[in-house]
């Protein structure tokens, strides 16, 4: 690999090596496994976000993932034709990563590193795709923009998912479940959302999760499936016509479109004012 990064210097670097010492331990002891309950009501955004990841490669793409861990997402698209690179600080993800890619008979078309994704080993306009699923929040939200759209090739795409902030129920049961955390993850803000725009010239974004999350502890039970899908349509109406709701969806996913050189265009842009859901430009 080769150090094209701009590097978002040494307090980057010491909270990545904090990261990396936190998902070590985590994926070696399967630290997370009390969250795992919430993954019941994530299906519909996993399948938007999978979508999504499906519509922007393709077999021959160029595709780098961000946080791969044990490399699922990244062997989906490597199993449809496409040539994945998965970065994580974790040496005990890579190394998952990459015995899974080897069983799989996927290892020449996935590759995986140990890397840290504020500071991106490739040269500019290197990916068709760029994507995460929970890693932003881990980051230097703006420095990890850059990077991103720094490799992002012009005419490619980005697609993050992640958790938000602003839910005053979530908000306290992060607080209080301080040992599902690491020290430096904050989940996006929407001033965070917002700044998108500062680096990519479209940025579109899909809200998850408000009342489907009361389905969560009726996940074992037959009225599951029912209740699920009707809070989801009540997320999907409220979501579309009650625009201030997003300011409590758990989750949010963005596409984002048509990186921003860095310099001028930039800059000029400023603190973005206007809503999101629509072209930035
Ligand atoms: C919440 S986990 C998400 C993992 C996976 N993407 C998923 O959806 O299950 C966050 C991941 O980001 C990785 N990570 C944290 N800081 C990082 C950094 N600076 N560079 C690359 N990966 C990082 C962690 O090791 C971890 O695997």
């Amino acid at each position: 690999m080769t150090g094209a990064g701009g590097g978002p210097g040494s307090s980057s670097r010491s909270r990545s090596a904090r990261e990396a010492s936190y998902w070590d331990v985590a994926y070696d002891a399967d630290l997370r496994r009390r969250e795992l309950k919430y993954y019941a009501i994530q299906g519909k955004r996993r399948a938007h976000y999978l979508a999504a990841l499906t519509e922007a490669s393709g077999p021959g793409a160029r595709a780098l993932e961000l946080g791969c861990a044990k490399g699922h997402d990244a062997l989906t698209l490597a199993a449809a034709g496409v040539d994945v690179v998965g970065l994580d600080v974790s040496a005990v993800a890579v190394e998952e990563a990459r015995a899974a890619a080897s069983e799989r008979g996927l290892a020449e078309r996935a590759r995986f590193e140990v890397a840290d994704a504020q500071e991106l080993p490739f040269g500019d306009g290197t990916f068709d795709l760029v994507f995460a699923s929970g890693t932003i929040h881990h980051l230097d939200v703006r420095a990890t923009y850059a990077e991103i759209a720094r490799v992002q090739a012009p005419g490619g795409t980005c697609v993050l998912t992640e958790p938000l902030a602003g839910n005053p129920l979530i908000d306290l049961y992060r607080r209080l479940t301080p040992s599902a955390r690491t020290e430096d993850e904050r989940p996006l803000t929407h001033d965070d959302l917002l700044a998108a725009r500062t680096f990519w010239r479209e940025v579109r974004v899909a809200w998850f999760h408000l009342a489907s999350i009361a389905a969560v502890p009726l996940r074992r039970t037959p009225v599951f499936d029912p209740l699920l899908g009707a809070l989801e349509h009540l997320d999907g109406a409220l979501f579309r016509s009650v625009p201030p709701s997003r300011r409590w969806a758990w989750y949010a996913t963005l596409v984002l479109r048509g990186p921003r050189p860095a310099g001028a265009e930039r800059r000029e842009l400023g603190q973005p004012s206007r809503g999101l859901d629509q072209r930035a430009d």
